[in-house]
């Protein structure tokens, strides 16, 4: 399988670039600019591309590479610090600008340069750096230039070796996928031809060597990711795979059914649904504080989860749905830990199991749902917005029980109906309803009521570290107000949060 190498000198965009190689149907893995030559050599990578960074190249603690790298013979393409480090790898010079060249800037490429092919002469180009590279190396050619950036592109085209100043994976640099085409097919000479099926293909083989006649325990949370894990094993192994559900009963309205129903009449294995809401809820009762509640959610979670594998083991694998950006922590690489629930399980000591499968590991959350819908799971449940770990108790505010768990559900069912009948889900990141824990007065026919307040939460995100709330039309947010307060009782008036991330957080809790 053709392959190229992102090597990350820690910069905020790596996963992007892998993703964009990605999209171009060749397959990329990040490694840590600590990753040695060795390592690199004997990957085979149709090519290297060095990503950005924060850092100024002269600074002796700013992650370096060896300039042997160069001499493998592979196609490299720097991206932003990384275009800085080719420079410096060889006789080139990196000096510090009085101001930093930041946002779309027009820059003008030399449409000769293989790497410019069908590029217009002048285009936008996100920039993003304070350090320039004011004088290429020897042998090196110019082949772009803005007003403030006399080397925004250079390239020596005998070795392959190429350098951009700006960035080529962000959406605001027009022709960036273009230009990162070329360097894929006209440059590194790839054929494009990494597909799910073939993902699929090859896993379910792997799969199926490495597990043989043993069999496999998954800790299926209900989520997307452990979902097709589940689902990717089904395929592989069938019946030797038993699949743990731990439903506390603070899933979203018919969730666990959902997630049931497709397991128990799509994919042939063995099904555990622990239904324990009663247990859990008498553990929250009383408890108010948001972090308390967290706690013993997780917990808990673990408690019922082991207690059942417990019973159920007779030796075999561990699976879990692990994806890619779990792995990968800026400039650390490949900084493996357990991802399950809640990121931070840890195996008791008393079970023993022949090894862990994270038959995702190497996927993005996109993929993975690609992954998904071919192997057959409803699209409902793969494409669902993502919902924390522990549940509904983070959303219900103050003390959890099963009364107001089923308030909270009602009216976030209303919410999630009202969207997708209006098609706006398309527009949202996230939107749920939230349960604040304020009774208000109201009137009802000719009586005076006392009842719950429903808060709708609607943002839209990239990353989820900033967030801005969502623009609904009044009159969608009409429609779900007046259906929630008429259909869901024991509720009389409906709130929007208009709050910004920071300072708000998405969740209440
Ligand atoms: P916040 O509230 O931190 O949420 O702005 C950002 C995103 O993270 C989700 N979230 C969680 N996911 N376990 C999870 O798996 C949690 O404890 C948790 N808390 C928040 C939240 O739904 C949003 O998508």
């Amino acid at each position: 399988m053709e392959k190229i190498l992102v090597l990350d000198f820690g910069g905020q965009y790596n996963q992007l670039i892998a993703r964009r190689v990605r999209d171009l149907k060749v397959y990329a893995e990040i490694l840590p600019y600590t990753a040695p030559l060795e390592q690199i050599k004997a990957g085979d990578y149709k090519g290297i591309i060095f990503t950005g960074g924060p850092n100024s190249i002269y600074e002796e603690s700013s992650p370096h590479y060896s300039p042997d790298i160069l001499k493998l013979g592979v196609p490299i393409l720097g991206i932003c610090y990384g275009a800085q480090l080719v420079a410096w790898m060889k006789d080139g010079k990196i000096e510090h600008a009085d101001t930093p060249e930041f946002g779309q800037t027009e820059v003008t490429v030399n449409p000769s340069s293989l790497l410019f092919k069908d590029v217009p002469a002048k285009a936008l180009y996100w920039m993003s750096h304070n350090d320039y590279i004011s004088r290429a190396p020897k042998n090196y050619m110019i082949s772009a230039w803005s007003k403030k950036c006399p080397v925004a592109a250079m390239e020596y085209p005998k070795r392959r070796i190429y350098a951009v100043q700006f960035h080529p994976e962000v959406t605001h640099t027009e022709y960036g996928q273009l230009i990162l085409h070329n360097f894929l097919f006209r440059i590194c000479g790839c054929k494009g031809d990494w597909e799910m099926d073939d993902f699929i293909d090859r896993t379910v083989g792997e799969l199926r060597a490495q597990i043989g006649n043993r069999g496999v325990i998954l800790g299926l949370s209900g989520g997307v990711d452990s979902s097709v894990a589940a689902a990717l094993l089904s395929r592989a192994v069938g019946k030797q795979l038993t699949c743990v559900f731990v439903d506390q009963g603070l899933m979203r309205k018919d969730e666990g059914d959902m997630v049931e129903k497709a397991f128990r009449d799509l994919f042939p294995m063995n099904f555990v649904r622990v239904e324990c809401q009663e247990e859990f809820l008498s553990h929250l009762k009383g408890v108010t504080d948001p972090e308390e509640k967290r706690n013993i959610i997780g917990v808990r979670f673990y408690e019922v989860f082991w207690k059942n594998v417990r019973e159920l083991y007779s030796g075999g694998f561990f699976a879990q749905g692990t994806i890619y950006p779990d792995r990968i922590e800026s400039g650390k690489g490949d900084a493996a830990k357990i991802k399950t629930h809640h990121n931070q399980v840890k195996m008791p000591e008393d079970i023993h199991f022949d090894g862990v499968i994270e038959p995702l590991k190497d996927l993005f959350k996109d993929e993975v749902r690609k992954v998904g819908e071919r192997l057959g799971l409803p699209h409902d449940l793969v494409w669902r917005q993502p919902f924390p770990g522990p549940g509904l108790g983070v959303r219900v505010i103050g003390e959890v029980t099963a009364e107001r768990v089923r308030i909270l559900q009602e009216a976030d069912a209303v919410l999630r109906d009202e969207i997708a009948k209006s098609g706006y889900d398309s527009q949202l990141s996230q939107y749920f309803a939230v349960l604040p824990g304020v009774r208000t007065v109201g009137v009802m026919g000719d009586a005076r009521t006392y009842s719950e307040l429903i808060a709708i939460r609607a943002v839209t995100t990239d990353d989820f570290m900033t967030a801005d709330w969502a623009k609904i039309p009044y009159d969608l947010l009409g429609r779900i107000s007046t259906r929630i307060i008429s259909e869901v009782s024991g509720v009389n008036r409906v709130v929007y949060d208009i709050s910004q991330k920071p300072p708000a957080t998405v969740e209440w809790e």
